[in-house]
């Protein structure tokens, strides 16, 4: 996979870059790359944003800014699925984790200010996507969340390779949440562990876990 990074704040991504599992997929052959908007601007001193027409707070990221950056990073090659960074987009989940990981070239477009001119989401953009109803300062942290759901579900990402493949929201779990887990001391200050998981029965913790699942799933509905 290649994962590419536009944003006017690269260094944001320093940690995240360095992090086990993200290293784990650009060992076995993933490409992660930054765009600054600023480094190919077609405006002077390295504008990007401007003011809303009809007024109003904050400044926001030109359509002619974002164009320029997409097309000095692609120019005429294919252009990858290309993700917008928004409160009011699709609401990100485990499904479309799924489905980001499956591409072969994903580009995650972070906002900044009071976002992004509407014809970026609207032409240049396949989707755009919110991790939430809330109003963060800025894409990096929203596209690091995406990144980072995307990325782990690829082959060698995490330590064991079964690691994600039975986790909350999977299809392994019918899209349940995940059910509880214990591990040592089996009884601390008088909380112990159900008698069920210290057993040894493979088939009655399997039976548990479905059943905790399923009940986690009906109480958050
Ligand atoms: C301050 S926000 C803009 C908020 C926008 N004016 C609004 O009210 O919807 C700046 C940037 O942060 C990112 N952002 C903020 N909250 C987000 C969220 N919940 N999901 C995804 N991106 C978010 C977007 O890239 C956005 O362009």
């Amino acid at each position: 996979m290649r994962l590419d990074f536009f944003t006017l704040f690269p260094a944001w991504f320093d940690w995240f870059v360095g992090q086990r599992h993200v290293q784990n997929v650009v060992r076995d052959g993933t490409r992660i790359e930054f765009f600054n908007y600023r480094e190919s601007t077609p405006l002077s001193a390295g504008q990007v944003d401007d003011a809303p027409y009809g007024g109003g707070a904050g400044m926001v990221l030109r359509v002619d800014v974002v164009d320029a950056a997409l097309q000095a990073a692609y120019a005429d090659r294919a252009r990858p699925r290309v993700v917008v960074l928004a409160p009011t987009g699709r609401q990100f989940d485990e499904s479309l984790a799924v489905e980001l990981a499956a591409e072969p070239h994903l580009t995650l477009l972070c906002g900044r200010y009071e976002g992004f001119d509407e014809r970026i989401v609207d032409h240049l953009a396949d989707d755009a996507i919110s991790i939430g109803r809330y109003v963060l300062s800025g894409g990096e942290p929203a596209a690091m969340v995406v990144a980072d759901a995307v990325l782990r579900k690829l082959p060698g990402a995490l330590g064991h390779p079964d690691g994600a493949a039975e986790e909350s929201f999977s299809a392994a779990l019918d899209g349940a949440p995940e059910y509880p887990h214990y591990t040592r001391p089996p009884n601390y200050r008088g909380w112990k562990v159900p008698d069920v998981l210290l057993s040894g029965d493979h088939e009655r913790v399997r039976e548990w876990r479905i059943e905790r699942s399923r009940r986690r799933a009906a109480s958050s509905r």
